[in-house]
C-alpha cells in the first residue's frame, strides 16, 4: 500500500515549516512609564494579551453586547460563494495576528481548495499551537507558521509558497486599534508580501448608534471592565508595581469627533501607582486611557484604503449594517 493516492494533494497533518523572524518584543516598563508620564495618561492595548487577558478577550466574544465577532462571522458564511469565486482554485491564505482566531476556519471552509495558509504572530507559543490544530483539521492545507510582527510589513519572499492568488486575512476590526496613521501604514506594510492579482480580506466595525458601542464595550456581565482592569494586575504582577485595582473603574465612552469607543480606567478615589521608583499620583476622576477602537463608515474606510494604496473592489454588511468586511487590491504602478 502506498500513502500517494493520485490525483490528490498530499495530506499534511502537522505544520509544513516555522519560520521565526525573531520580532523584537515590547518593553513592557518601559511603555507603561513612558505612558503614566505622559499627559493625558495612556498604556498601549497590546499589553491587554497576556494570559488571563487573553481568556478574557474570548469570553468577550462570546457576550450578547459584543456583536463584532458573531456578526463578521455570520457575514462570512453568508458570502462564502462569492469569495470561493474571488479567490479563486489553490488561494495561498496569510494571516496576520492569528492568535488563536476561529474565523480563518469559517474562511478555509468557504474557500474550500485552499492550497496554504500562514498564521503570523508575535506570540510563538499561541501560534504554534494554533497552527498545529489547524493542520490536523485541514489536512490538504499546507499550513506555515511565521514568528513576526505584522504591523512592520510581511516577509514572505523565502517562504515555499504555492502559486495560488494570495489573501491576506484581517478579520475582526482589529485595524480599528491603530491610529489613523498607524493604520495606514498597518495595510501599506501588507504589500510587502503581496504580488499582482492578490488581495487583502478585512473586517472593519462600523458607525452605528452610541448606546450599542457603549454597550459592547461595557456589557452587563463586567467581562470588558474585568478585561481593561486585568492591565493594572498584570502591571502590578510583573512590574512590580503598588496599586489599589479597587481605586480604579472601567469605563467606555463613545468619541464622536473622532469615530472611535474609548476605554479608560478612571480613579474612584485619590490614589496612586507607585512604579519603578515613581509615585504616579491619579486625583478622583482622572483617567488612563488604555484602547482606541475606531469605527468606520463604507465611505471612511475607503479613504484608508486608497491612502494605504489599495482599490477598494467590494464590501459586504450585515442586514443591520453593524459590521462590514472588505475585499480590497493593490494599486501597482503602470
Ligand atoms: C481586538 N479588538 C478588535 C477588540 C475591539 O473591539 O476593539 C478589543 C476589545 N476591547 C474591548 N472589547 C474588545
Amino acid at each position: 500500500m502506498t500513502d500517494q493516492v493520485i490525483g490528490r494533494k498530499p495530506a499534511h497533518a502537522t505544520i509544513e515549516y516555522f519560520d521565526d523572524q525573531h520580532p523584537p518584543l515590547g518593553d513592557f516598563m518601559r511603555d507603561v512609564v513612558d505612558g503614566l508620564s505622559a499627559t493625558p495618561r495612556s498604556i498601549p492595548p497590546v499589553y491587554f494579551y497576556d494570559q488571563a487577558g487573553s481568556a478574557l478577550f474570548d469570553q468577550i466574544t462570546e457576550l450578547p453586547e459584543y456583536y463584532v465577532t458573531r456578526t463578521e462571522l455570520d457575514l462570512l458564511e453568508s458570502i462564502s460563494d462569492e469569495l470561493s469565486l474571488r479567490a479563486g482554485p489553490g488561494a495561498v491564505v496569510i494571516e496576520p495576528g492569528s492568535g488563536s482566531s476561529v474565523k480563518i476556519r469559517t474562511l478555509l471552509d468557504a474557500l474550500g481548495d485552499a492550497a496554504a495558509y500562514v498564521g503570523l504572530d508575535i506570540s510563538k507559543q499561541h501560534l504554534v499551537e494554533a497552527c498545529e490544530e489547524l493542520a490536523r483539521d485541514y489536512p490538504d492545507v499546507a499550513i506555515g507558521a511565521v514568528c513576526a510582527n505584522f504591523t512592520t510589513g510581511l516577509k514572505l519572499d523565502h517562504l515555499p509558497l504555492p502559486e495560488g492568488r494570495r489573501l491576506v486575512f484581517f478579520p475582526g476590526s482589529t485595524i480599528g486599534n491603530f491610529e489613523p496613521a498607524e493604520a495606514r501604514a498597518v495595510l501599506a506594510g501588507f504589500r510587502t508580501g503581496m504580488r499582482k492579482g492578490d488581495a487583502v480580506l478585512i473586517g472593519a466595525d462600523r458607525v452605528k448608534d452610541e448606546q450599542i458601542l457603549v454597550d459592547a464595550y461595557d456589557d452587563a456581565a463586567g467581562v470588558t471592565a474585568a478585561f481593561n482592569l486585568n492591565l493594572l494586575k498584570r502591571i502590578r504582577a510583573e512590574l512590580g508595581a503598588q496599586l489599589n485595582t479597587d481605586d480604579f473603574a472601567h469605563k467606555s465612552i463613545w468619541n464622536r469627533d473622532l469615530e472611535r469607543i474609548e476605554m479608560h480606567l478612571v480613579a474612584k478615589r485619590d490614589t496612586s501607582i507607585e512604579l519603578n521608583g515613581e509615585r504616579y499620583v491619579f486625583e478622583a476622576g482622572d483617567s488612563l486611557h488604555t484602547e482606541n477602537s475606531h469605527k468606520f463608515t463604507p465611505e471612511s474606510f475607503a479613504t484608508l484604503a486608497k491612502d494605504a494604496g489599495y482599490t477598494l473592489v467590494k464590501h459586504w454588511s450585515d442586514p443591520a449594517e453593524l459590521f462590514s468586511l472588505y475585499w480590497l487590491e493593490p494599486k501597482w504602478e503602470a
